[in-house]
Parts: C-alpha cells; structure tokens; sequence
C-alpha cells in the first residue's frame, strides 16, 4: 500500500487559534483524505508548539506556570481540529516525554557527529519570531528595531551553543538542485536559493537566559533553541530516535505544509540538521501565503482576529472549508472578505451543486419511483457532459499532488457547471410525457456524474458529501476512487432528496 505522510506547523500555544492557524491545517486534512481516497496509508500529523521564550512570557502575563497554562492553549487547537473536521492521526505536544526523548537523541547523533559547538551568542533577537537577526536586516522606528516580519528585537548576550550551518551551504544547494520539488511554489524557491546563496552563518541553538525549554544534555545551564526543539515534531511522532517504531515507515515526510513566514526554518534549517545527524530529509515544503481580513493585516492589536469557529458557526463548516480552498489560489495571499464567501457558498454551492442534486433527485424519486434507471448508452447529446467528466479524477489529482487546491475545485465546479447545462437542455421533466426511456437515461447520466462530484469533493466538504452520497445511494464501502469504476446496480433506491446547503441573505 503507497504511504503518505503530511504536517501542518506545530502552533505556539500563546495565544488563542485564529484563521490561518485553521487555514494551513484544512489544506493538509483535504490531502490527507483525498490520498487514504485514492488507497494511500496516511499519516497525518498536527500539534502544538509549547516551550521558548514567547510560550514562557504569555504564561507569565497569564499569571499560570508555563505547564498549565500549554495544557490550556493546547487544549484550544486540539478542540479547534476536531471542530473543523480535522482527520489528524495524531496530535503532538513538545512539552511530552516522548519529544523531550526525541530532541535529546538529536542532539547526542549532532553532538558526536562534531555538528555542534560551544561558544558565545552576541546579536539580535526576535521573541515574537522566535528567531536571530542580522544587523543589515533591520529597521528603525523611534528608537526601535524591527525584523522584516514586523517583530521588535532585542540584544541578545549569552553563551551559546552553535550548529555548524555555514558548513552545509554548498550541500544544502546541491540538494535543492536535485531536487527541484522540494521547495513549493516556485518563487519561494527562488528566495531561498538566494538566501543560501548569499552565505549561512552557524545558527545558534542553545539559550541559558530562561528555561521553559528542552535540556541541553550534559549542560544544564542550556535549553535547547526553540526551533531545533519544534521542527524535530516531525520525527518524534513516526518513533525517532526508534528506527524500529512502526510508524518510522512514514518517514521521510511527503510534505510539510508552512506558511511563508516559517519557510527559512523548514527549507534550510531543518534539512541540515537531518543531513548533519545522517537522517534523510523531508520531499517537500509547501509555503502558502497570508490572510488578510477585509484588506487589514490580521493582528490582536487591531481586534480583528478572525475565529475560525464563529465562521463555521455562521455559515456552516462545509461552506467555510470549500471557500478557504477556493477563493485563493495556495501559495498566493489572500483577502477574507465575508461578501465573497457568500457569494460562493450561494452561487457554486447552493445554486450550483445543491441544485443540480435536488433537480436530479427530485425527477428519479417523482419518475422514477424513487429507484436508480440502468446505465445507457452515451449519445451525441451527452458528450459535453461526459466530455467535463472522464478524467476529471486525473485533474484533480494531479492538481492535489501539486497542492493547487484552488485548481482541483476549479475543475470539478467547470464540470458541475455543465451538468447544470445539460440539465436545463435535456429537460428530462418534459421527456416525461415524450420519450421514458431518454428521460431515464439523462436521470442516469446526471447520477453518475453527482456521484464522482460528491465522491471527489469528500476531502473539501466531508460531511455535506457524506449526505450526498446517502442521497445517491451509494453505500459506504462505496466511496473511495477505486470504487466509481462499479457501476451502482439499476434499481437502487434513493432516500428522498433533502437540500444539502442553505443560502445566506446578503446583509449590509
Ligand atoms: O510559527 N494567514 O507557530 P505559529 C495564513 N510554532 N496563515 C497563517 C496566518 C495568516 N494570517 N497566521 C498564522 C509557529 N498562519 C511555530 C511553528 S513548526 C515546526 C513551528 C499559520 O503559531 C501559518 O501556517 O506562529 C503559519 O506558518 C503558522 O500559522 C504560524 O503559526
Ligand atoms: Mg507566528
């Protein structure tokens, strides 16, 4: 059985989950089902990310011991996947003994392997990055600096311990020369290449100044530096450092899935940690783009924090998810503006989908005594139909591998689209009183196509589609890609059609 295995980022537990935290983990779950869909074993993966300075300093304002206030925070995104529908197979807290156990393997393999240094840290430091910064990098603002992100930093002058990185550029190069996949989309590619292009410097990758974080072995006075400690996530939950675990199988990851903003740690970072301890690294790092909310920068300061559990309260968890993947093409930025998501959600959904189900539905049960007509044979008439239909499952999939989400969307809804047309013209209501056995073959034909719709459109809308395909009959073990190439048998007969979604009045 082909393997697949997929991550969203661990998240930092300072602060409550919002919309692109829903965001990055919705693209994984709609690839993570559409590959168990097409027979893969998948293993995906989310979490929280809970020590560092940030997670240590939230807790602090927070008035709670840093232990208790991540079981807290934790338990928010926990909640928030299972809202959303999230099919992760497990979900990692870097604050568990198996992680700590984990971060200390690493360290040991990168330790003797000479990979790791003892000296001396002097530069800045973003908190809310998590991350170093070089002096040519920054800006001023009254007498403040500021990385590119917009975080403030701070001077930073500890002992340190450093990971070789100025070591790996030219592997690191070499590396993404051959494999040209591994950074996605292409112009994110491009910046890295750049970046590594333009020299690395060793990484420090110990703090002694706090410590809320994983133990240096052998050297008390250090934690481990936050990054180090969250991207080894990656492994700690298929076994490592237990190469024998079951679920080591899965290992390297198929994509790791980021947003721009943590590229850097993924695409250079994290393959040369794995090289440096002998571990192969990941296929590929996914860096989609950043939401905005209603053209504003999304931030707790300017109160427009989008929760993503009083979206799906509003207009419903199908609605939310199709919209999220269809209104911007992945790996672009975005504007969430709520017209568009009712625009979508009344127009592609209700009016497109929802209606050509109810239509087809609706003559099968009043025509057709509620039983599915046989399959017929395909006429001149039918071709544009069919035309939209064979191979969309290939278009799609190859627009998922590529994690062109929008694309795949764009796809089948070209095709329900026609189906809508088919519909209006064949006008299989009045063949009712003209031709019977044509009336049953447009009603067959139009199931057929709902049927690969709904079969294909489980991954974006898991529930809605689940109805769909308990309207269309078909049974459960019937549901995957492999499936649609059996026919369901003449006869079958259809529960009477419900509305599967509901419109939303336009308001001011
Ligand atoms: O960076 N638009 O955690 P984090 C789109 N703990 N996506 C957004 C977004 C927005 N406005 N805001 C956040 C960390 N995201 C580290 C990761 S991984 C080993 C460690 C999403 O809580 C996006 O995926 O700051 C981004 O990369 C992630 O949340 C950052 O989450
Ligand atoms: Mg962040």
């Amino acid at each position: 059985m082909p393997r697949t295995y997929l991550t969203t980022p661990i998240y930092y537990v300072n602060d409550r989950p919002h919309i692109g935290h829903a965001y990055t983990s919705l693209a994984t779950d709609v690839l993570a089902r559409w590959k168990r869909l097409d027979g893969h074993e998948v293993f995906f993966l989310t979490g929280t990310d809970e020590h560092g300075q940030k997670v240590e300093k939230a807790a602090q304002d927070a008035g709670m011991d840093p232990q208790s206030f991540t079981d807290q925070v934790s338990q928010h995104f926990r909640d928030l996947a299972v809202r959303m529908g999230f099919s992760n197979d497990d979900f990692i807290r870097t604050t568990e003994e198996r992680h700590k156990r984990a971060c200390t393997a690493l360290w040991e393999v990168l330790a003797a392997r000479g990979e790791i240094y003892l000296g001396h840290y002097e530069g800045w430091y973003a908190v809310r990055d998590e991350a170093f910064y070089g002096p040519d990098e920054l800006v001023e603002r009254d007498g403040v600096k500021y990385a590119p992100s917009g975080a403030p930093v701070e001077w930073v002058r500890e002992p340190s311990y450093f990971f070789r990185l100025s070591a790996w550029q030219d592997r690191l190069l070499e590396f993404y020369q051959r494999n040209p996949d591994f950074i996605a989309p292409a112009s994110r590619r491009n910046e890295v290449l750049s970046f590594v292009r333009s020299g690395l410097q060793d990484l420090s990758v110990s703090r002694t100044s706090f410590r809320w974080g994983v133990k240096v072995p052998g050297d008390d006075a250090h934690v481990m530096y936050v990054w180090l400690d969250a991207l080894t996530n990656y492994i700690t939950a298929v076994g490592y450092p237990d190469t024998e675990a079951e679920r080591w199988k899965f290992w390297p990851a198929d994509v790791h899935f980021v947003g721009k903003d943590i590229l850097r740690f993924h695409a250079i970072y994290w393959p040369a940690f794995l090289m440096a301890a002998g571990i192969a690294p990941p296929r590929r790092v996914f860096a989609h783009g950043w939401w905005t909310n209603e053209g504003q920068k999304i931030s707790k300061s300017l109160g427009n924090v989008i929760d993503p559990l009083a979206l799906v309260e509003e207009y419903g968890l199908d609605a939310v998810r199709y919209f999220l993947l269809r209104e911007v093409p992945f790996g672009n930025d975005g504007d969430f503006q709520r017209k568009a998501l009712i625009a979508r959600l009344n127009g592609e959904l209700a009016d497109g989908l929802g209606n050509l189900a109810q239509r087809t539905l609706t003559l099968i049960q009043k025509n057709c005594e509620g039983r599915l007509p046989p399959e017929a044979p395909r006429t001149e008439s039918d071709a544009a139909l069919f035309g939209s239909l064979d191979g969309l499952i290939g278009t799609v999939g190859a627009s998922l591998d590529a994690q062109m989400f929008h694309a795949a969307l764009e796809s089948i809804f070209a095709s329900v689209r026609e189906a809508n047309g088919y519909i209006t013209q064949q006008q299989p209501w009045a063949l009712k009183k003209t031709d019977l056995v044509r009336m049953a073959a447009v009603l067959r034909h139009l199931h057929s196509a709902l049927r690969v719709y709904a079969t294909i459109l489980q991954p974006f809308m898991p529930d809605t589609m689940a109805r769909l395909l308990d309207q269309l009959g078909v049974p459960e073990g019937a549901r995957d890609l492999a499936a649609l190439a059996n026919p369901l048998p003449e006869g079958t007969a259809l529960p009477p059609p419900a509305p599967l979604f509901r419109k939303i009045e336009e308001t001011a």
